[in-house]
């Protein structure tokens, strides 16, 4: 059978990830070009693709100013860059395999949309979370109705206090102009995920939040521009020590593709990685609250908190009959009808690749493989564009609301005025 080829666009975190994906199916898909204007990332990649050399590209341009190369490309690079890379892509025929979120502005998410639209392009979203057993299963319940008619969901993403440092404060996405607003960012995966589980649409929400926490006026005294030299003691958030200690696992590899010691003390001392928290330009809220009114009177409760110990998503589910329950990192989920037992499902049963988002990449890459070989299969749940732009209208929206301090948003009237 004929591979499926994908050309990918970013070979940061994300593309390096969805390139990985090839030693898991090697019979079914084929990277066969990357690009990247970081040398070092590409040759990274290439490791162990060994792609010949004209295959790749040191840039967006380089490899976009070629015809089309593969059936797919990926657009993996920053969510700023979506726009003109996804655009430039479906015109030159591409299919696409679109990082969330879509774009990090409301009007270039609609021009996305539209272009795929009139040019007839394929493009689903990375939702990972869709393509993991943990959701799948919860899906599963849900519609087969074991705990009767759900009424009301309460669902939270413990970003963790460790990567919300990370990526919220020091990384990628610590300002909102050059990145997203943390509810998109981060959550554009809940608000696909909690409407998709239930089957309902959100008509209504309202939201608030804050950074409350790292900031300037909460810096401990003596606490030094970066954190070599500091004398505060006890900093859950020292990065010598934090990240030294997570060597070679996530997220040192996003210091730097090899990193050893040295490589990621050069990263501390020359990146926004080895600042203190509590002196940086950061600007995304660090905790924050919606509350949504699903169809037919579902209520839902959604918390995103970069005060957690764990890195991970609960849920619970309150049906009429009784309720669906999980944290996403223990593999397990549970449900239970009043008065009766609790059911365990062991996940590790079930499914046995929990890497890259529990398993989500794996599930994506595949469910797009099978999509473009024509296979016949379920793809009622595949995050194409036009479902997954719902939930990026819900975090805008979302956003909106937070900002004037919790306003009411009717859905319906929020995108007819796009
Ligand atoms: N699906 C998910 O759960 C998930 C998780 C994390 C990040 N993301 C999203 O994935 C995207 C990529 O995130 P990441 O963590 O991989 O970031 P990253 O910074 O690690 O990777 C982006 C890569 O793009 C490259 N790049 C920048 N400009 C370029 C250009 N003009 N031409 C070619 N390459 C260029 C950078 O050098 C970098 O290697 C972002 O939109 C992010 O929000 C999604």
């Amino acid at each position: 059978m004929k591979k499926v080829t994908f050309a990918i666009l970013g070979m940061g975190n994300r593309g390096t990830a969805y390139a990985g994906r090839q030693l898991k199916f090697p019979e079914e898909m084929e990277v066969v070009a990357m690009a990247d204007n970081r040398r070092v990332r590409l040759d990274a990649a290439n490791k162990y693709l060994n792609l010949p050399e004209d295959r790749l590209f040191d840039g967006a341009d380089a490899i976009l100013s070629q015809p089309k190369l593969a059936d797919i490309m990926v657009i993996a690079t920053q969510d700023a860059q979506h726009r003109d890379h996804a655009v430039r892509a479906m015109e030159l025929g591409y299919d696409l395999l679109l990082e969330k979120p879509i774009s990090n502005k409301l009007e270039d998410i609609v021009y996305i949309t539209e272009t795929a639209k009139r040019l007839g392009r394929t493009v689903i979203v990375c939702h990972v979370l869709r393509y993991t057993a943990f959701y799948r299963e919860i899906k599963r319940l849900v519609s087969e109705g074991v705990v009767g008619k759900v009424q009301s969901v309460e669902a939270m993403e413990q970003v963790g206090y460790y990567h919300y440092a990370h990526s919220y404060v020091r990384g990628n996405w610590h300002k909102e102009a050059d990145s997203s607003p943390m509810i998109l960012a981060k959550c554009s995966h809940d608000m696909d995920i909690i409407p998709w589980l239930v089957d309902k649409k959100c008509l209504k929400l309202n939201s608030f939040g804050s950074l409350a926490y790292f900031k300037a006026e909460n810096c401990p005294e003596g606490a030094t521009e970066r954190c070599f030299d500091c004398k505060v003691e006890n900093c859950p958030f020292h990065a010598p020590n934090f990240y030294l200690s997570r060597m070679p696992g996530w997220p040192t590899h996003i210091l730097h593709p090899e990193p050893n010691e040295e490589n990621i003390l050069e990263a501390l001392r020359t990146s926004n990685y080895g600042k203190c928290v509590f002196k940086m330009d950061n600007d995304v809220v660090d905790h924050q609250t919606v509350q949504m009114l699903l169809e037919d009177g579902v209520t839902c409760t959604f918390q995103m908190i970069g005060f957690t110990n764990d890195q991970t998503r609960t849920i619970r589910i309150m049906g009429t009959e009784g309720e669906i329950w999980g944290d996403f990192h223990s593999r397990k989920v549970y449900w239970q009808c009043f008065n009766q037992e609790v059911h365990e499902i062991d996940l590790e049963k079930i499914c046995t690749d929990f890497s890259g988002h529990g398993g989500g990449d794996s599930g994506l890459v595949y469910d797009v493989i099978r999509l473009y070989r024509g296979d016949d299969f379920d793809t009622s749940a595949i995050t194409f564009l036009n479902r997954s732009a719902e939930s990026h209208y819900m975090a805008f929206a979302a956003e909106a609301s937070r900002v004037a301090g919790g306003q009411l948003v009717d859905m319906e009237e929020f995108v007819a005025k796009l």
